[in-house]
């Protein structure tokens, strides 16, 4: 039986000495060490391309090494074979850090202290509660609703927006396309969670950022085409926007040229929010695994018409 890793090779050494020590009947290879892909069974990686999948007859699952699954080619997997993507503590606790970050360093006026400090100007602003501040996250599947969770504890008044309405203690929920504009003009911060469809690319735009309140933030930690670049420019040129926080662009790496490069009010980074974790992962997966061997329904099994 054996097990294939086709994905981050840096990583590649963690899950295979996880593999060895605790699943030591498993036949763990790492690509290009493939060895007679007949026997692969199951597959961890971050792509499916056609041409490769077919090499791989005997393949019972495709284990997505990162959370979002939106850049594999679900025509390359016979529709037999489920798809997981990979939610696992390491993912979450990654994003849930870099947001609470991020909405921080907005509340605290952070980036204008940077300013100032260039600028060797001493300019005390005001210190407003975290509960004068509404955080609306949308996307309310285990990324939003772990960071929903965190940003709780810090006192801020929470919405979130799904496909279908969650229910979650201490956050306004709204659902569907019926409730986005009622979600948004509450939101001082929003935040970006959404797994990449048809449906929400290009949702970050011109008619979302009008709808928010003047002055609001964006923080963008799904994927690059959720957002309309331009619209967002003109959002921040116009002062109805008053910063963005990008973890994601279209394409990665952002062209040197690109205007958010120089732009005062875009803060970049170069899709580092969160990163699977092998040493959380690896367990999670290898459960999975089991469970699937045992002929139990395997977790976090994507919807393919769903797209996520
Ligand atoms: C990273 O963006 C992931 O989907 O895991």
């Amino acid at each position: 039986m054996s097990i294939l890793y086709r994905s981050d090779a840096a990583r590649a050494a963690a899950w295979a000495n996880y593999f060895a020590e605790h699943a030591p009947d498993l036949d763990f290879r790492v690509w290009p060490d493939a060895g007679d892909l007949d026997e692969v069974e199951y597959l961890i990686a971050w792509q499916a391309p056609a041409e490769f999948i077919v090499t791989l007859p005997r393949l019972k699952v495709f284990f997505s090494s990162g959370a979002g699954v939106d850049h594999v080619d679900f025509s390359a997997v016979p529709a037999h074979i489920p798809i997981v993507r990979m939610v696992e503590p390491g993912i979450i606790n990654g994003m849930v850090e870099y947001v609470s970050l991020a909405v921080l360093a907005l509340h605290r006026d952070f980036f204008d202290y940077v300013a100032a400090k260039a600028a060797r100007v001493w300019d005390p602003l005001e210190v407003p509660p975290a509960s004068a501040r509404t955080i609306g996250v949308m996307g309310m599947g285990a990324l939003g609703c772990a960071v929903l969770a965190r940003l709780a504890s810090y006192g801020f008044r929470l919405r979130g927006w799904n496909r279908s309405l969650r229910e979650m203690d201490g956050v306004e929920g709204f659902a569907g396309p019926d409730q986005l504009h009622t979600f948004l003009e509450g939101c001082d911060v929003l935040v970006c969670l959404l797994p990449l469809t048809p449906a929400t690319k290009g949702i970050l735009n011109r008619e979302v950022f009008s709808a928010l309140p003047a002055g609001a933030a964006l923080i963008n930690v799904a994927r690059g085409p959720h957002l309309v670049d331009a619209d967002l420019l003109e959002a921040l040129d116009s002062g109805r926007l008053s910063r963005a926080i990008l973890d994601v662009t279209e394409p990665e790496p952002l062209p040197v040229e690109h205007p958010f490069w120089a732009h005062p009010r875009v803060f970049l980074t170069p899709h580092v929010a969160s990163m699977t974790q092998p040493e959380s992962a690896a367990p999670i997966l290898l459960a999975n695994l089991r469970r699937h061997q045992q002929g139990e329904p395997l977790s976090d099994v994507i919807d393919r018409s769903r797209g996520y």
